[in-house]
């Protein structure tokens, strides 16, 4: 008999299970883009955890002096989602509870702050939830220092890789774990379209696919095959691959990062990059992130709850410059550009004249919207 018998037995038809669960996904993929409807729009508003609802209420705040008569009007809706907090996520044993999605799902756009993620376990973390319920398959991250001739947009695949079955995978206790990573053709097919799309719409003229396809061969290798096939669709496009690691180090090379425009990539890798990208615009604290799919959008800060500051007594020292930029791209995606770019340069002025660092030294999240609310 050979040994670990039953465990092998039992990590197959666990992973029969996953394949037949990931087919079943493939097959199912909704390739639109988002059509907003027209009308009126819900935006719902979830604190989530730790400086979360701190940075929201700021953000809250700019949006209703920005979206007065449209409130007024009723055109345009805000509606606060209870329960996305990690005390009422782990009491109902689901990363993100029922009633709390279906209330989401109610609305047509979410402004999210950050939720806490137990590490180990098998509780998934709520964006990898929502981002697979909701099916936000592209997650775009732009990135811009103009002194520094950097105007980046990252377009992270959002639903597949190493998320996918993250808290789904083997384990033979005092022996070895095991977990996967998934990529699809219509998964990224999807995504490769919406980044070229997006190059295109915008005159950007260059962009960079980031693998580790001489590693992941299979999974990275694909995406690298069909990036490659779609970009022939798009002749105007110079197309250069690069492996993540060497990319890390390019971000930081001034001689060769200027030429970058936007970024094609799995979910890790760009989990990774973009919170190196921000860290050079001035810190995580600084940059938004829109999930968008074929039905709805949602929209955060990059960055996670921070309980260290919390614990630290630090919370409303919180800088809510990101979920405010996330707050931007809600507005472009929501149809209103010239509320958007009224209130990313006012989010640029507030931040020169009352400056958050994180710290004692700096504002409060508080003071810095009220500074906000004055230039809107
Ligand atoms: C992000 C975050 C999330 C991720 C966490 C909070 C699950 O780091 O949006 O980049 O890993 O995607
Ligand atoms: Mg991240």
């Amino acid at each position: 008999m050979m040994r670990y018998q039953q465990e092998i037995d039992q990590a197959v038809n666990h992973y029969r299970a996953l394949l037949e669960s990931q087919i079943a996904r493939a097959e199912g993929m909704n390739n639109a883009q988002t059509e907003m409807k027209k009308g009126k729009t819900v935006i719902g508003l979830a604190g989530g955890d730790g400086i979360g609802p701190i940075i929201v209420k700021q953000a809250e705040k700019a949006l209703r002096k920005l979206l007065a008569d449209e409130i007024a009007s009723g055109q345009i809706k805000l509606r606060a989602i209870e329960g996305l907090t990690i005390e009422n996520r782990l009491a109902k044993g689901q990363a993100v509870p029922a009633d709390v999605l279906a209330a989401i799902k109610e609305c047509d756009v979410l402004l999210k702050g950050p939720t806490t993620t137990p590490s180990g376990g098998t509780m998934e973390s709520a964006n990898v939830t929502l981002r697979r319920e909701l099916d936000l398959f592209a997650n775009v991250r732009p990135v811009s220092v103009p002194e520094a001739g950097i105007d980046w947009t990252f377009f992270r695949e959002n639903t597949e890789g190493e998320y996918t079955l993250g808290s789904k995978g083997i384990e033979i206790p005092g022996m070895l774990t095991m977990d996967f990573k998934v990529t699809t053709v219509a998964g990224t097919r999807r995504i490769a379209k919406a980044a070229f799309d997006f190059a295109k719409a915008n005159g950007k003229t260059h962009l960079a696919i980031v693998t580790k396809s001489n590693i992941m061969k299979k999974t990275d290798g694909m995406f690298s095959a069909i990036c490659h096939e779609i970009a022939n669709d798009y002749p105007g496009i110079t197309v250069e691959e690069y492996y993540i690691d060497i990319m890390t180090a390019n971000l930081i090379n001034p001689a060769i990062r200027k030429k970058f425009q936007v970024f094609l990539l799995p979910n890790l890798y760009g989990d990774i990059l973009t919170d190196e990208a921000a860290q050079l615009q001035g810190g995580v604290g600084t940059a938004g992130s829109a999930n968008t799919g074929s039905r709805y959008a949602m929209f955060e800060a990059i960055h996670g709850s921070a309980p260290r500051m919390i614990e630290e007594g630090l919370g409303d020292y919180a800088n809510p410059e990101s979920i405010l930029r996330a707050a931007v791209m809600l507005l472009r995606h929501i149809g209103l550009p010239s509320k958007a770019n009224a209130l990313d340069a006012a989010i640029t002025n507030a931040a020169a004249a009352c400056p958050v660092t994180g710290d004692k030294d700096g504002n409060t999240c508080e003071a810095f919207g009220d500074c906000l609310e004055k230039l809107l």
